[in-house]
């Protein structure tokens, strides 16, 4: 069932569905978002090898909320209007402010949000990624052959690798919204961050050491990769923020702001879609404006949401950016935290 609307009637006639289908159903069964804890090795062991990745990463939020989210009189809060005594075990804390690995059987939580958790549980692919053709061959000696061998090792042990940008960046949007009605309406936590996906990964989260000559600077992504990030960053924000009005059982906080967030994405694409040529973000804003925004409609929703996914997907392989200088003056220029040097 479709429905057409302006960008302007959307949120209204949103509120007002909201408001006549209260059905006041069961809550949404939250999906599994973590990095597989039985896969898990550790931010220590990449270390080893990229010891200022790591330095970096002890800089951010991500990291410092391992020690410091238990201790906050929020966290505590929040808890307890949701009856959950130890923040650092419960699993609907841990999954996104955590890592948990497997130890004899037992979960253990040994980090903040750390390498695995955007570049996948590495135990099956840390060896071949960094593996040139054996001990004694370097980077540069390296045969094509082997190359593409050795990536897609990597990733069929599970690797996420930074080309594949879909799939990054889509772990940034399993956390930061937060598809949690339950968490958002009783227990007041943040229904998700207001994030952007140049800003956010540029600024204290960067860590692009590797693409620098010497390996010593922390470079920025070119200007292309960040006109392609904004355009599949506001694409995985709709693709989230459906699945997450999917489900919405009451007309409040939750409903009402993942509704907003819709609304908002579908804006922003519809915008895209007028300043470069990629037919796939007008077809996802279609998709955002059409979509019924009311509560208990988890299988449509995730139908629509799906449908963005695959769109999305294709945007991100298909174009490399260059073509995109039309969107140059829309990128952010303030970042969010500031760059490890
Ligand atoms: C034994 C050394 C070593 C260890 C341990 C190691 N890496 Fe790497 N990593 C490398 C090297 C060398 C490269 C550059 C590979 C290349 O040129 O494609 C690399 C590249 C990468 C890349 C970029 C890959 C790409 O295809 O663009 C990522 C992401 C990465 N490593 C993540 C990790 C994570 C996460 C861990 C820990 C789970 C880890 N690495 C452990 C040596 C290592
Ligand atoms: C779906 C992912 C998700 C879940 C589940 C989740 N959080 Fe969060 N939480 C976040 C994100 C993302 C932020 C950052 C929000 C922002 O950008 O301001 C955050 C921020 C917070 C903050 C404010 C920042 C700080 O460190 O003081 C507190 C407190 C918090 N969460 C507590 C909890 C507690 C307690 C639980 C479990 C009952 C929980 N969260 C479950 C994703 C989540
Ligand atoms: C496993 C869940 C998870 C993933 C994946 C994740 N984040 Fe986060 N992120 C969080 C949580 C939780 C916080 C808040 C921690 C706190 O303050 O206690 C946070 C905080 C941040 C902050 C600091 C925000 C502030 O208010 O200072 C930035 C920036 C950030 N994340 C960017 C990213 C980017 C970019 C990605 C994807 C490349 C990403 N995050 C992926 C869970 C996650
Ligand atoms: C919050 C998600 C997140 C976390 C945590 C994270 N990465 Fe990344 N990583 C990314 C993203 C996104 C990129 C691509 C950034 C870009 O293009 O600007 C990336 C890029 C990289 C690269 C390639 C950089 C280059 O110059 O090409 C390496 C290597 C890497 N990460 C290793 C690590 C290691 C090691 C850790 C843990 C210390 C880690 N990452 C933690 C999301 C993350």
């Amino acid at each position: 069932m479709m429905r057409n609307v302006t960008s302007t009637d959307l949120l209204p006639a949103t509120l007002k569905v909201l408001s006549l289908l209260c059905l006041c159903g069961l809550l949404g069964i939250s999906t599994a978002i973590a990095a597989d804890p039985g896969k898990i090795v550790g931010a220590d062991e990449c270390g080893e090898c990229h010891k200022k990745e790591v330095e970096a990463w002890r800089g951010t939020r991500h990291h410092k909320t391992f020690n410091e989210l238990s201790r906050t009189k929020e966290a505590k809060a929040i808890a307890k209007k949701m009856g959950l005594k130890r923040i650092k075990k419960e699993s609907d804390c841990v999954k996104c402010h955590f890592t948990q690995r497997e130890v004899k059987g037992k979960l253990k939580s040994v980090s903040g949000v750390a390498c695995e958790s955007c570049h996948g549980a590495a135990r099956d692919w840390i060896k071949v990624h960094s593996d040139y053709g054996g001990k004694d061959i370097k980077k540069e000696q390296e045969t094509p052959a082997h190359k593409e061998q050795r990536l897609s090792k990597a990733a069929a042990g599970g690797m996420i690798p930074p080309r594949d940008l879909y799939r990054v960046a889509n772990n940034c949007y399993q956390c930061h919204l937060v598809p949690n009605e339950k968490l958002v309406n009783q227990g007041g936590h943040k229904a998700g961050s207001a994030f952007e996906l140049v800003a956010w990964t540029q600024g204290e989260v960067r860590h692009n050491y590797l693409s620098s000559s010497t390996g010593e600077e922390n470079l920025p992504a070119t200007v292309a990769r960040k006109r392609l990030m904004f355009v599949l960053g506001n694409a995985l924000e709709l693709e989230h923020s459906l699945r997450a009005v999917g489900k919405a059982s009451k007309k409040a906080d939750y409903s009402v702001k993942m509704a907003k967030r819709v609304k908002k994405a579908s804006a922003r694409l519809e915008k895209i879609a007028t300043l470069i040529n990629a037919p796939e973000v007008g077809k996802m804003a279609a998709i955002g404006k059409q979509s019924p925004l009311k509560l208990n409609n988890n299988a449509e929703l995730n139908r629509a949401a799906d449908k963005v996914a695959k769109l999305a997907k294709e945007f991100a392989a298909k174009y490399d950016g260059s073509g995109f200088s039309s969107l140059d003056k829309y990128l952010p220029k303030k970042l969010k935290g500031k760059a490890h040097g």
